[in-house]
């Protein structure tokens, strides 16, 4: 890190990245201060990151404009990650560009932004492409506006490895099979949301010039529902099947379950397409280590599948 006293602020402090860059940086004796919703949530969560005395909570939303303003004054840098897709596509660009205004206003000189790889394949084709690109170009607009004292780096993962907590998990565990609307043979990007806290928490602590302006497309694994359904089954040590489920049938579920028609919609679109074009083994470069493949991932998360 450079001369000056950094102090790292990090929003979505509670969630897969956001704790995994908290715990990187306090551990390397950078003063962090995580912005959290759930006072408790974060106290037990970081119990230990709290008595080292490089850890301060705040305890703010999105919402809290006020809160954030203040908490932001003497930090250096900021990690921003906004993870609510709702019925407001224009709210990530809104929020981004708000919180990122004011920390630069405030002194912040690099800010890391978590985005998506829908933004290099699809760009603003499907409400989750629209969300994260507009909310780039905001950020890029203010980073331009006074460059010198000004940089942003922004990261753009595939497929969170996580993603199979939410509906995977139930047809993994009870009958034995994947299911979903793309062909078998249809690939996908897969990245460990620990690489990704691997690489921001680089970034957040080396010069703010060595990485200023890069785009960090994150991806590990690019496999085949086919493959990924036969590292589960090794993995698992039971046979796991990949099942195509008609593209009708998808949008029902998953509408019956009050998923809004954008997102699913933008879900049946990655059928035909990937969100990340390749593995991107050239993070090895940032993060001093290979990227983690799902059957990593897998191995240490196999007990919620049994
Ligand atoms: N899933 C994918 O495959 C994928 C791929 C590429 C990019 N992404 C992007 O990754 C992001 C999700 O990251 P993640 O998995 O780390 O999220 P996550 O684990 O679900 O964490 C979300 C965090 O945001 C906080 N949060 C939620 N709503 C908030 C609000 N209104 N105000 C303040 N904080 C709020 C949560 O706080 P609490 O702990 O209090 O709930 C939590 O700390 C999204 O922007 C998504 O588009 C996802």
């Amino acid at each position: 890190m450079s001369s000056t006293k950094e102090r790292v602020f990090v929003t979505a402090a509670t969630g897969n990245i956001g704790t995994g860059i908290v715990r990187s940086l306090v551990k390397q004796g950078i003063d962090t201060t995580a912005y959290v919703r759930d006072e408790q949530k974060s106290k037990d969560l970081f119990k230990k990151e709290l008595t080292t005395g490089h850890l301060k909570l705040v305890i703010g939303s999105f919402s809290s404009i006020d809160v954030f303003t203040k908490a932001i004054k003497g930090h250096t840098r900021l990690f921003l990650l906004y993870a609510v897709h709702d019925s407001k596509p224009w709210s990530m660009s809104q929020i981004k560009e708000s919180f990122g205004r004011i920390a630069f206003e405030q002194g912040v000189r690099q800010i890391v932004d978590l985005s998506s790889a829908f933004v290099s394949s699809y760009g603003k084709k499907g409400i989750i492409g629209y969300a994260h690109t507009a909310a780039e170009e905001k950020l890029w607009t203010l980073a331009d506006e006074n460059p010198e004292q000004r940089s942003l780096v922004v990261l753009r993962p595939g497929a969170f490895m996580t993603n199979h907590f939410m509906a995977d998990v139930h047809q993994i565990k009870h009958k034995n099979k994947i299911v979903a609307c793309a062909p078998p043979s249809s690939t996908s990007t897969w990245i460990d949301t620990k690489d990704i806290a691997d690489c921001a928490a680089v970034v957040l602590s080396e010069s703010v010039e060595k990485h200023d302006r890069n785009v960090y497309e994150l991806g590990a694994d690019k496999l085949t529902n086919e493959q990924r359904a036969a590292v589960f089954s090794k993995v698992l040590g039971k046979s796991i099947k990949y099942e195509q489920q008609s593209m009708k049938d998808f949008y029902q579920t998953c509408t019956s379950h009050s998923m809004p028609h954008s997102l699913v919609y933008n879900f049946a679109m990655i059928a035909s397409k990937d969100i990340c074009g390749n593995a991107t083994p050239e993070i090895a470069l940032i993060i001093g280590r290979p990227l983690r493949t799902l059957e990593d991932w897998l191995k240490e998360n196999a007990k919620a599948f049994q």
